[in-house]
């Protein structure tokens, strides 16, 4: 039953500008409104899902806005501190969340990318119209490095950053402008032993040398090749993909190849694709590694336009429809992914290939970020944590499916963990959620039964529901770590938590929430959100938790 209350019990601080309360001061609310609703978090503990791979909880690096200048490289001689020109707070902050993977350098511009340009001699490197160029805004300064790139930062600048921060390189190759033989010359590059061949000799030159090979497992071959990728159709992209990955030596490496999978629900690529693809038989599956798909939470609610950009809602000033809005947008990754398996199964019937959800993220429309030069740029509220946490739930509860996730982008750009600016530099609270996930790395994803009662909020002059709690729990040896979203942007939430055939010996949580839905992270108050240590109570072998409003906890749980 869903009653109806006068919104006076909400704090109005929650909505910058009023939008909820002048549009006619009601909420639905949910079974109760006076008290804490109660539920139950039953965890599985001998029903497993899958590993959950450490790269699900990957990045993306584009040359996009100031996502790399000045949000990775800084440059040798600049005063910010940094290690052979790479941001050392970032590379500081990203060994602290053990970055898994780094996807680089694009997204679109990979598919305008001549890597040769970003090797030797920097001095010497072509300066190239960027791919983003066209979506600068007047404000940019004309010869910024977000409209002409400059090629500073190239495939060993890249490879420092990962062997830095620990994380394992993705590339993603051009398909669009690139030929078959400037993909394999790349992976020569990359991969062919010390002193082989000249490739590896040019390697080895260069301000940032490498005898070394990189060992570059992870090949994606074009990016929305539907799209800014070539506007291909499927059939014309799986002769593409087959054409460029057929005979690429991997100098003893595994490669990985990935295919540049649909944008949230196009099923009609993947089938497409998987279709044509299979044509050559079921055994080519073997020789792919995964299909990349994107899923983007746009901030198109309350009538607005689809509009790639600027027909979004604001990064901070939103109201309790878009909030939740937003939050729903997140969700529906989870259908997508079930929904392209099930295509992909239809010709791959053993499931060879698996799932990358290699972009993810909100993305608002512009005006929030730091500088107009910061393309896509976007501030990060505790709306977007939470778009973080339900997504990243999400990828645990399919760790049978989904291999690697890769947040849009890394800083300065859409939903990103960083913001940098100069010498400053802080942590979104999407940051902080990577740090509270971590313990699901590498751990084994159990089936999880929330029982919490649904809830309901206003929407496009309807009512819409939401459910009351999701989340997501792992083991990893005697530890089960559990991870919790409470979306209810006023009311806490009491919930029984219980593992199905053992009892709970102790546990600690960490919870991140602020009184304001809309508090970010600015470069004078860096520290407005981030986790705080909450006591758990355990009685009787299980525990009582109340889940704070708009908030995300992870409980770590020792089984008796
Ligand atoms: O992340 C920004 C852009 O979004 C990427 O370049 C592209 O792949 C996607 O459309």
């Amino acid at each position: 039953m869903t009653k109806i209350a006068f919104v006076t019990k909400i704090d109005r601080r929650q909505f910058i500008g009023g939008s909820l309360l002048a549009a006619g001061g009601l909420v639905l609310m949910g079974p109760s409104s006076t008290k804490a609703a109660e539920g139950s978090i039953e965890i599985l503990i001998d029903e497993p899902i899958g590993t959950i791979l450490p790269e699900i909880y990957g990045h993306f690096v584009e040359h996009l806005g100031a996502v790399v200048y000045d949000g990775v490289w800084v440059g040798e001689a600049s005063k910010i501190a940094n290690i052979g020109g790479i941001r050392k707070s970032l590379i500081d902050a990203l060994k602290k969340i053990k970055a898994p993977v780094i996807r680089y350098p694009g997204g679109c511009f990979a598919d305008s990318y001549d890597w040769r340009n970003g090797i030797g001699d920097r001095a010497k490197r072509p300066h190239r119209t960027n791919f983003w160029a066209g979506a600068a805004s007047e404000k940019v300064p004309p010869l910024s490095t977000s409209r002409f790139e400059p090629n500073t930062f190239g495939t060993n600048e890249f490879m420092r950053f990962c062997r830095l921060t620990g994380a394992k390189p993705y590339l993603a190759a051009n398909l669009r402008g690139g030929t078959a033989k400037d993909f394999s010359d790349w992976v020569e590059y990359c991969n062919s032993p010390a002193r082989s061949t000249t490739l590896a000799e040019q390697r080895a030159a260069g301000p940032t040398p490498s005898a070394e090979p990189f060992g570059v497992e992870y090949w994606g071959i074009g990016n929305e090749s539907w799209g800014c990728g070539g506007n291909l159709t499927a059939d014309e992209y799986s002769q593409e993909f087959r054409r460029f990955t057929a005979a690429v030596p991997g100098y003893k490496v595994p490669l990985k190849f990935v295919g540049a999978g649909a944008s949230s629900d196009d099923l009609d690529w993947t089938r497409g694709f998987f279709a044509k693809t299979s044509e050559k038989g079921e055994g080519i599956f073997e020789r792919i590694y995964g299909w990349g798909v994107h899923h983007y939470s746009w901030n198109v609610s309350a009538g607005r336009t689809s509009d790639w950009n600027a027909g979004k809602g604001d990064a901070l000033n939103f109201n309790a429809e878009e909030y939740y809005e937003l939050l729903r947008e997140a969700q529906k990754v989870e259908k997508a992914v079930g929904d392209h398996w099930a295509v992909m199964g239809e010709f791959d019937k053993k499931h060879r290939v698996k799932i990358l959800v290699d972009e993810w993220g909100a993305w608002h429309r512009p005006g929030t970020e730091v500088r107009p030069e910061h393309i896509l740029g976007q501030q990060s509220t505790m709306r977007d944590a939470l778009v973080a946490s339900i997504t990243l739930d999400i990828f645990n509860r399919n760790a049978d499916k989904v291999v690697m996730g890769n947040v849009a982008q890394l800083v300065n750009c859409l939903h990103s963990l960083f913001l940098a600016d100069g010498d400053r530099f802080l942590e979104t609270p999407t940051y902080h959620v990577f740090d509270m996930f971590m313990p699901h790395m590498g751990a084994q994803s159990v089936r999880t039964e929330f029982s919490v009662a649904d809830f309901s909020y206003h929407r496009n002059g309807t009512t819409a529901n939401f459910a009351g709690l999701t989340g997501s729990a792992s083991i990893n040896n005697n530890m089960i770590t559990l991870t919790v979203t409470n979306p209810h942007l006023t009311e806490p939430r009491e919930s029984t938590i219980k593992l199905r055939g053992a009892s709970v010996a102790s546990a600690a949580a960490r919870v991140l929430s602020n009184d304001e839905v809309h508090a970010h992270n600015t470069f004078d108050n860096p520290r407005a959100v981030e986790p705080r240590d909450k006591k758990v109570a355990v009685s009787g072998g299980a525990i009582v938790f109340t889940f704070a409003p708009a908030s995300i906890t992870q409980i770590q749980i020792r089984r008796g």
